[in-house]
């Protein structure tokens, strides 16, 4: 696990946004997106980056992580419309290639195995995005959750409801239940790299990256991902036990065979 511990919120996007076009021009064809806060500033570096410096995704394929349960495509909350709005609209990524589980199916289980497959005959995702809940949730898998798991229906916490309560008009309106790719799905992905910025998530964090390998952190999964990079701010970082540490291995990391 590489843990980078950055300034600032915009040092982090700065961070991920690099290691996003350094996949895709060494030819990443599959790009796993996240929805939530954490990665908007990416989205925002990634589409600069096409409009000024011609950053091109002409030749992707996108993957959403989850979504929710009984919103189709065209809810202002479901995650197809986020990722549209704040990324893929404004880039050349072929709208119909960004695929995520469809909320308004009117079988969500079996929508879950459809994507599920889906995955694994498009797939793998080259380079997979990931925020983090304050629970230590990766996608939307809740504690205790499966570390093997696939594409599946889980029911949110309350905890989780009432962190995405803000994008709804209310907290009954928040969904119970979700479509998420497991973290064995997630754990098929290339590289997986996972932003977090501020005090809030510094526990999730810590435990994902210090604690045990457990499904009461399902982002702990990680460990056993041979490229997972972590990027954190100074204050999502704040409780790691290694900071010193982590600093040290950033500081020497282009002198291997020269100390
Ligand atoms: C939701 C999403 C996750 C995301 C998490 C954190 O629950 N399903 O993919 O990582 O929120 O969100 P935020 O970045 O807004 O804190």
């Amino acid at each position: 696990m590489e843990v980078l511990i950055l300034p600032e919120p915009d040092d982090c996007a700065i961070a991920v946004a690099d290691l996003f076009t350094e996949a895709i021009e060494a030819g990443a064809r599959v790009l796993g997106l996240a929805t939530g806060s954490s990665p908007l500033q990416v989205y925002a570096e990634l589409i600069r980056r096409h409009r000024d410096d011609g950053l091109s995704f002409a030749h992707l394929s996108a993957f959403l992580l989850d979504e929710y349960v009984g919103l189709d495509r065209s809810h202002p909350a479901s995650y197809d419309r986020f990722i549209r709005e704040h990324f893929t609209d404004h880039i050349d990524l072929p709208a119909e290639r960004v695929l995520g589980p469809d909320g308004g199916a009117r079988d969500p289980r079996a929508e879950a195995t459809r994507y599920d497959e889906l995955i694994a005959s498009e797939g793998p995702v080259d380079i997979q995005l990931l925020g983090i809940g304050t629970n230590g949730h990766i996608g939307f898998n809740e504690p205790s959750s499966s570390l093997a798991s696939p594409v599946r229906v889980k029911t949110l916490t309350d905890q989780t409801r009432q962190d995405n309560a803000r994008f709804f008009a209310s907290l009954e309106e928040v969904p119970r239940h979700v479509i998420t790719q497991g973290l064995g799905t997630i754990g098929t992905a290339r590289q997986a790299v996972l932003i977090a910025t501020g005090e809030h998530k510094a526990a999730a964090v810590a435990a994902a990256v210090e604690g045990p390998l457990s499904a009461m952190c399902p982002a702990s999964v990680l460990q056993l991902h041979p490229r997972a990079v972590i990027v954190v701010d100074e204050a999502a970082a704040s409780r790691l036990q290694l900071q010193d540490y982590y600093r040290q291995v950033r500081a020497h990391k282009d002198t291997v065979g020269r100390s």
